[in-house]
């Protein structure tokens, strides 16, 4: 199978790239392949523009064409980003708003919820500062925001199988980074259990 890592982080160094290439050698130790849309470091454009609107359901700008193409060649997709304010990083945002299309991702026309896409898996691996010790107030936004991506966004571009990992504790303690880590290998060998 082929998954496609759309990571949302402009630093090299960061936990999210660590995190994303554990994940890819997890999914490569069970037989996968994998290839890598490094958003930041390929300077996709994330603003919606005129352009996007002017051409939507015919021909789409050339950036947006190389997006949907690789989504086409893949069986999965895997998004590594930090969480934001309890949200994705407004990259990660305009490239969901940009590349998946009227026409190409959805037809709103006959049917609202008449998703153009196979079935696919997503997988949200999402780093997020607060410890899990002090996650318990936030409990009920957590519910709120794997509704939102997972019914909404996810769901309604077409993915059939769900799975938001939240990483709880990304910036804490080395031993609790490595567990962290070694949670993204694990789940990259298990992306495409039945
Ligand atoms: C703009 C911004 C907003 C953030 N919002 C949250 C948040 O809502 N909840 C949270 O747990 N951590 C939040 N954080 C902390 C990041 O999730 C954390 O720094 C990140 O997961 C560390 O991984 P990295 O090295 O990949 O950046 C925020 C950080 C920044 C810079």
């Amino acid at each position: 199978m082929h998954v496609l890592v759309v990571l949302s982080h402009p630093d090299t160094k960061s936990f999210s790239h660590a995190i994303s290439q554990r994940f890819m050698d997890g999914a490569i130790e069970a037989g996968h392949t994998c290839e890598i849309a490094d958003l930041h470091a390929e300077g996709f454009n994330p603003c919606w523009s005129l352009e996007d609107i002017e051409n939507e359901g015919s021909s789409p700008p050339k950036d947006i064409l190389k997006e949907q193409a690789r989504i086409e060649k893949c069986d999965a997709v895997c998004f590594v980003f930090p969480l934001f304010w309890f949200g994705m990083p407004a990259m990660l945002k305009g490239w969901i708003d940009r590349v998946w299309s009227w026409g190409w991702a959805y037809d709103q026309l006959d049917d609202h919820n008449k998703s153009l896409q196979k079935d696919r898996t997503a997988i949200m691996l999402i780093p997020a500062g607060a410890n899990p010790n002090s996650w318990e107030p936030y409990t009920e936004i957590e519910k709120s925001m794997r509704n939102i991506w997972e019914t909404g966004t996810l769901g309604y571009f077409g993915f059939k199988e769900k799975r938001t990992h939240i990483l709880n504790g990304s910036t804490g303690s080395d031993q609790r980074r490595e567990n962290l880590l070694n949670d993204a290998f694990e789940v990259g060998v298990h992306c495409f259990r039945s």
